[in-house]
């Protein structure tokens, strides 16, 4: 079983069940999570509360990128971003991703330092060192770097809310564009989804045939192999029975 695929989720987009749990996984727990660090910091709680948090945060972020949107990205967008770089199927996820790692390396840079820092404070407070003296253990430019991180976070986070909106058809100006089928070019009007789903290509003979085939609710039906060929087979079929109606 591919879990990328299947089963389906519970939030009735067509999407796999670890979709819809990654979804929700970010805006109920690491969203919060990373803004509730981020206020802690902010506080002055820095341990252990906003330590905690950020481990917390950033561990659970890897778990999720590696087993999943590595695995996703390497499963759909990775063949098709070379052909389709325009095409916002591709080319958010491909942002979203190199944004997200650049924020992953910043957040273990942090934590590292702020281990390190402990460490070395603790270390130095055994020999007899305190006050001032520690100042040259501390992670000084922790509030920056940790700044870079949060707007980076967030703003890959968006874009994989955007990732999920456009990937499962959600917004109706990135509807009709599943993985394998070509952006619609000139010589192909007919292969727009609205054309295909109009009532003269349903009442031609291989109307149902090809509607299944075009017109799939999630991503997952253009993603086997022989997607491509069906998208022929139906601008073949639906080209004459659409292009009087159908063209504006
Ligand atoms: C800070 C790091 C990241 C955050 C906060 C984040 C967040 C999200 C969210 C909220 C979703 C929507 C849920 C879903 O569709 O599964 C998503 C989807 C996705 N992300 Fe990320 N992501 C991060 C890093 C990455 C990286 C490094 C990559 C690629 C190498 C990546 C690739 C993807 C892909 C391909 C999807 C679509 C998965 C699908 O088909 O459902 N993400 N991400």
């Amino acid at each position: 079983m591919n879990w990328y695929l299947e089963p389906q989720g519970f939030l009735g987009t067509g999407a796999s069940l670890l979709a819809d749990l990654t979804l929700l996984a970010y805006i109920l727990l690491l969203v919060p999570g990373m803004i509730a660090g981020f206020v802690f910091a902010r506080r002055g709680q820095h341990r252990p509360q906003h330590k905690t948090v950020m481990i917390g945060i950033t561990l659970l972020n890897w778990v999720l990128i590696i087993f999943l949107m590595i695995v996703a990205y390497n499963f759909d967008v990775v063949q098709n971003i070379g052909q389709q770089p325009g095409n916002p199927r591709y080319l958010i996820p491909t942002i979203h991703g190199v944004l997200g790692l650049v924020a992953q390396l910043l957040a273990t840079y942090v934590i590292y330092r702020m281990l390190r820092e402990d460490s070395q404070v603790a270390a130095a407070q055994k020999r007899g060192e305190k006050g001032d003296a520690l100042r040259r253990y501390w992670f000084l430019s922790a509030k920056p770097v940790m700044r870079l991180t949060l707007a980076l976070w967030l703003i890959t986070a968006l874009l994989g809310f955007f990732n999920y909106l456009i990937r499962y058809e959600l917004l109706p100006s990135f509807a009709g564009n599943p993985p394998g089928r070509p952006v619609t070019t000139e010589e192909a009007p007919a292969a727009t989804p609205e054309m295909t789903m109009t009532e003269d290509v349903m009442m031609t003979e291989e109307a149902p045939e090809a509607t299944e085939s075009v017109s799939p609710e999630t991503p997952q039906a253009a993603t086997t192999e022989d997607a491509p060929a069906m998208t022929e087979e139906v601008l073949a079929d639906a080209s004459p029975a659409v292009t009087p109606e159908a063209t504006p």
